[in-house]
């Protein structure tokens, strides 16, 4: 039997941040496979110039950068009629370390990336949505947004606040036919953690071991759910926190120890 990609994205125009990389990267090869047209975003500009072809036009930049986002917004409505169907919202940074270890710059550079950016990136391709009336954001989240994690305060913090977003969106922009919500991985397998995974793979295992299905996601299955998410498929889904961790946020942590037979 031959199965045949779906081309939910065929003429869509996209906006994805943090697209060098992991998440961001699957989405926009999954966008492109789907016929969209899209601007990808990275400060990471060398992987970045990987992604090639007519349909792709890449932005280096850093999100933060003040206009950073109304570049995004204007190069995407360069892409076609100016219109702006479909954003990712995806780039993310964490920095773990104990609570009182974390310095003033630290804590910047998470909530500048993770928040501040991701509120310019959302109102400046919101303005154009609300402008033609239809839209859909995806904000990366994480299980961070709705659960704390040891060693990494500004992370956790910084996450809950993009739920907090997607949620204020939602109910804000509904009535100009926008979507809002927001992708919540767990554990997944990407640049974010491949220090981690190399120098301490004792670590990455006894986090796999706790996941209900026994494994870390790839960045393709955050993609997928991510695609579905911002497609006509998913029209009537708003305000929608998806926590696609493999089964993880249904266990309650004082029974990740399993019981003696
Ligand atoms: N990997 C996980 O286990 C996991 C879990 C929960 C949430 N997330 C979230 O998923 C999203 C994608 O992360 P990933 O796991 O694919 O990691 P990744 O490190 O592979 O990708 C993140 C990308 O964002 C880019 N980026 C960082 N700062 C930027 C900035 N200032 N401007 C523009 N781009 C910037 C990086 O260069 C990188 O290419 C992030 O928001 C992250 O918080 C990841």
């Amino acid at each position: 039997m031959t199965v045949r990609a779906p081309k939910r994205y065929t003429g869509k125009v996209a906006v994805v941040t943090g697209a060098a990389s992991g998440i961001g990267r699957a989405i926009v090869e999954g966008l492109l496979a789907e016929g969209a047209m899209v601007v990808a975003n990275d400060v990471s500009a060398g992987p970045l110039t990987e992604l090639q072809g007519d349909q792709v036009v890449t932005v280096a930049a850093d999100v933060r950068e003040p206009g950073a986002a109304q570049q995004l917004a204007d190069a995407a409505r360069g892409l076609g009629d100016g219109r702006i169907d479909v954003l990712f919202n995806n780039a993310g940074i964490s920095r773990a370390r104990p609570a009182a270890e974390v310095d003033d710059a630290t804590w910047s550079h998470v909530m500048g990336v993770n928040n501040d950016a991701a509120f310019h990136v959302a109102t400046a391709v919101g303005r154009v949505m609300i402008e033609q009336g239809h839209g859909a954001v995806l904000n990366t989240a994480s299980v961070a947004g709705t659960h704390g994690l040891p060693g990494n305060v500004p992370y956790v913090v910084s996450k809950h606040a993009v739920v907090g977003l997607t949620r204020a969106l939602a109910v804000e922009w509904g009535v100009h036919g926008i979507r809002v919500n927001a992708l919540c991985p767990g554990l997944t397998a990407t640049g974010m953690n491949t220090r981690v995974r190399a120098v301490d793979s004792g670590y990455w295992e006894a986090r796999e071991a706790v996941v209900p299905l026994r494994r870390a996601g790839t960045p393709e299955e955050q993609a997928a759910v991510a695609l579905f998410l911002n497609s006509e498929e998913a029209s009537y889904v708003s305000g929608l926190i998806a926590e696609v961790d493999g089964g993880t946020h249904a266990l309650y942590a004082g029974y990740a120890v399993n019981r003696p037979e």
